[in-house]
């Protein structure tokens, strides 16, 4: 034919349409992804492309505006009031006169992606479940009798093909003003469900609504609750914030909380309330960091462990604290934010990811859908360490979950001189093996101790304790420098060479910085400490074994360490421990907050969701606390690093 050729980027997508076509129309035609909430009104700006000849644009210069029709009147209207880039056509109302690539840019399309930073990372593609719509409907005539929602439906249906729209009372409630005051022209807010099987509207606007709307993805942990605030439109994260969990005041871990919850009638309500309560001050603090309007957030996901999972739900944990650890339930579930008291939009809606097993929560599902072990070609062990090792080990064949109590020693608990990390905390550690002299810097401080220079800048600083990375690190470096046997045994002086190999109680300990002269602390590094960081370790290490057996081998071709300890700790000393087992050490990376990224993915994608459902349905789920083996590789995985599997890679 001879109508002009239209190529489409990014996508390629081609095709021959008659002069004048509008953009949009071609788009739509061949399926290109191009936004669009005003519905081809000139309104919205959404459907933004960019006319260029070739795949090599010239900088922002517009070489091919001639091929698309004359700059029309409306689009001189839209940028006369609001702006528009140079060299950027508002795509419903360019019309095609000539052969023309056609870029659409990131921002104009509905599923853009969402970069994440990490390079093994998969990015976000957007497809949120709360979309917004610009109608044109129909004005009521005395003649042909219809509510006013069953013609705003019928308009949604004829102008975006969203079939069987419900409306909740509190909409009907504001609809006929909304609609009379933006002259029969409004927005609507429909929450769309999956494959647009149940589409309800949430909320209405009337005329053309400009701003935005918001979700939350939340990180529900025993310690901590983290949230990211995201813009529905854009997938951008608009504000991240956290708060204790206020929980902490019923018991400092979960197995606590639960037996508060066995000896204390209605115990279970009381803490229910109180992370709520928490959630809310957290949502408020939030919203105002983002300067946005908290009634405007409309969709919610929340990852939590399972303890964390019934309380917040209001429903006793009472089954989770004995075997064989029932949960209520295991699936997804999709509530409204009202029914759980939370103070969002009144009818945003709130998803929790399913969890994996009585032990491994929708926190490990979330770890499991960002960090997508079961679309791993290579064997891939995903370790999220915290009070609770969860673990995943797998690839595109099969993908196997366990957790494992590792207790707090990781996060500096039951360590003399152990603290969270925060500043003043030893943080990394280097012994020289020599001289056995320890080199080491404290967060807040940029710099490393040595001997002349770093005086003065702990007297800003000040040195208080030693976190979880500064501990693992401390250790795995006195057994590199020979302080330290296989079994955990501190030497003396005599036998070490090093004067600060101190005798402390019945054993030695290493005396890793002495402050006492200026009325700081003296920090060492003694037995039991090591003692409890030897049994964190076997844990996490014999949980990852077990998996290994399962599977049937004796490495992994990569190491994923989750959580904010992960994204702290070196792998190298991680292996010299024998914390995780033998691996390229450049095949161990850190995912940082999976669990949170994992919400983030579920609140823009819901095929996400559906997707992690059913990914979960198949991961192996592996009780530890039943198999005879965990505790032979516990035992062995006391010692530094093992007493009875081999480490080639590490010794080389
Ligand atoms: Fe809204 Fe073009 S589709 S301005």
């Amino acid at each position: 034919s001879n109508d002009p050729l239209v190529v489409f980027t990014p996508s390629g997508k081609r095709g021959r349409f008659p002069v004048g076509t509008p953009v949009l129309t071609a788009a739509r035609q061949l399926g290109v992804d191009l936004d669009s909430v005003c519905g081809g009104r000139g309104i919205c700006s959404k459907c933004q492309i960019t006319p260029s000849y070739g795949e090599f644009s010239k900088h922002g210069v517009t070489v091919a505006d001639d091929a698309l029709s004359e700059w029309n009147k409306v689009e001189q209207r839209y940028k006369d009031k609001r702006g528009l880039i140079d060299g950027r056509r508002l795509g419903c109302q360019a019309k095609i006169e000539k052969d023309v690539v056609i870029d659409v840019p990131p921002e104009s399309q509905v599923h853009k992606q969402v970069v994440r930073k990490r390079a093994e990372a998969r990015d976000i593609v957007m497809n949120p479940s709360i979309r917004l719509f610009y109608v044109e409907v129909e004005e009521p005539d005395m003649h042909k009798p219809s509510g006013d929602l069953e013609r705003l439906c019928e308009a949604l249906k004829k102008q975006w093909d969203v079939k069987g729209v419900k409306a909740d009372l509190h909409i009907l409630r504001q609809m006929q003003p909304a609609l009379r005051k933006g002259a029969w022209k409004v927005t609507v807010a429909v929450h769309l469900g999956v494959d647009r099987q149940s589409p309800r509207i949430m909320h209405i606007w009337p005329g053309y609504y400009e701003g935005s709307i918001y979700g939350l993805a939340v990180d529900l942990g025993s310690t901590t609750i983290a949230a990211h605030l995201c813009d529905l439109k854009s997938g951008e994260v608009l504000a991240s914030s956290g708060i204790m969990n206020p929980q902490i005041r019923f018991g400092e871990d979960l197995m606590s909380r639960v037996s508060y919850a066995m000896m204390n009638k209605g115990g279970d309500q009381e803490m229910t309330r109180a992370v709520r309560d928490g959630m809310n001050a957290l949502f408020v603090q939030i919203s105002k960091e983002a300067q946005i309007d908290q009634a405007l957030i409309m969709d919610a996901v929340f990852v939590c462990n399972p303890v964390m999972h019934h309380l917040f739900l209001g429903i006793d944990p009472f089954e989770l604290g004995q075997a064989p650890f029932a949960l209520a339930t295991s699936d997804a579930l999709a509530l409204e934010a009202r029914d759980l008291d939370l103070n969002l939009h009144p009818t945003a809606r709130v998803y929790l990811l399913p969890c994996i097993a009585g032990h491994v929560g929708a926190d490990a599902a979330a770890v499991a859908l960002s960090e997508a072990p079961d679309k791993s070609e290579d064997l891939v062990l995903v370790v999220d360490v915290g009070t609770n090792a969860e673990i995943l080990l797998g690839n595109n064949d099969k993908v196997l979950a366990c957790s494992s109590p590792t207790g707090p020693a990781f996060e500096g608990a039951q360590i003399s001189s152990g603290q969270r990390a925060a500043p003043g905390a030893i943080e990394r550690v280097e012994i020289n093996p020599i001289t056995k002299e320890p080199r080491f810097r404290v967060i807040g401080s940029e710099i490393w101790s040595d001997e002349d220079g770093f005086e003065q800048s702990i007297a800003t600083t000040g040195i208080t304790g030693i976190c979880g990375s500064g501990i693992i690190e401390v250790i795995a470096e006195m057994r590199l420098a020979g302080l330290l046997d296989a079994s955990g045994l501190i030497g003396s002086a005599e036998q070490t060479g090093s004067v600060r190999c101190v005798p402390e109680g019945r054993t030695n300990a290493y005396l890793l910085w002495d402050g006492s002269a200026e009325g700081g602390p003296r920090i060492t590094v003694t037995n039991p400490d090591i003692r409890a960081i030897q049994m964190a370790k076997a844990a996490l290490y014999s949980g990852a074994r077990l998996l290994m057996d399962k599977i049937g081998v004796d490495t992994v071709d990569r190491v994923v360490l989750a959580g904010a300890f992960g994204a702290h700790i070196s792998a190298k000393h991680a292996m010299v421990l024998g914390m995780i087992p033998d691996c390229q050490l450049d095949k161990v990376t850190s995912a940082g907050n999976a669990a949170g990224t994992g919400a983030r993915i579920a609140l823009l994608n819901t095929n996400a969701r559906r997707e992690i459902e059913d990914t979960v349905r198949q991961i192996e789920k592996i009780e530890t606390a039943v198999e005879p083996r965990f505790q032979e590789h516990f035992v062995n995985a006391s010692a530094i690093p093992n007493s009875a599997d081999p480490f080639p890679i590490l010794e080389s």
